[in-house]
């Protein structure tokens, strides 16, 4: 797909599977891929190191993004904080814009892909899963990680941070209402990953 510009928008809540359905459907079409949540993850990162959150998301750079210091949980929590700033938001949409405006295709995943980033989308995949699944899996990445937290704690983690990406006033947490929804609590990634694929197939043929 050459110079062709074709837009896949992923959105969801915590670990509900997102980045591994976003990696393989670029990874299928030869899209580039952008996880935004690795944006807020390095303006908290550097807000948890003393920077202000608004002169902070101004001045990101893309290597900051290039740090495996930015999947621990206070990370998260300190992305879902400074993810409520209108400002912080505002600062990082032309480089989200310019990334999915990319020749040859791009699928860029988060909380607000398609809603306000890419309204335009051409398609936009809403993935969930139960907060107690979503919790059992993103303990099992940590603990894999060797990062020491409790289940119970991860559960509580999910459910603050869905609470404040849905309740906030700016881009909260929504399905756009022409996102195809992708449940995978009771799927296997496999299965997720393939109903994906799927939807991404059926709307390439129809732009061609
Ligand atoms: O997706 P991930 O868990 O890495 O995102 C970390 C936090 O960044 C989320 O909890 C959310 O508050 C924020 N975020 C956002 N909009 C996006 C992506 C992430 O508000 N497009």
């Amino acid at each position: 797909m050459d110079g062709i510009k074709f837009t896949v928008a992923i959105d969801g809540p915590a670990a509900a599977g997102k980045g591994t359905i976003s990696k393989a459907v670029a990874a299928h079409f030869g899209f580039s891929h952008l996880d935004t949540g690795l944006l807020y993850r390095a303006v908290g990162a550097k807000v948890l190191a003393g920077g202000d959150p608004v002169a902070v998301a101004r001045m990101l750079d893309p290597v900051d993004l290039e740090n495996d210091d930015l999947r621990t949980p206070a990370v998260a929590q300190a992305a879902s904080q400074v993810a409520v700033i209108a400002d912080v938001r505002a600062a990082l949409v032309d480089f989200q814009r310019k990334f999915a405006a990319r020749d040859g295709g791009a699928v860029l995943d988060g909380r607000d892909i398609g809603t306000v980033i890419c309204p335009d989308a051409h398609v936009k995949l809403f993935v969930t899963a139960s907060a107690e699944c979503r919790a059992k899996r993103r303990y099992k990445e940590l603990s894999d990680k060797g990062i020491n937290v409790t289940p119970a704690q991860v559960l509580a983690d999910v459910k603050e941070r869905d609470a404040r990406d849905s309740g906030r006033a700016a881009a909260p947490l929504i399905a756009a209402d022409d996102a195809a929804l992708i449940d995978t609590s009771e799927m296997t990634i496999e299965e997720a990953v393939a109903q994906a694929v799927a939807i991404v197939a059926a709307a390439k043929d129809d732009v061609r």
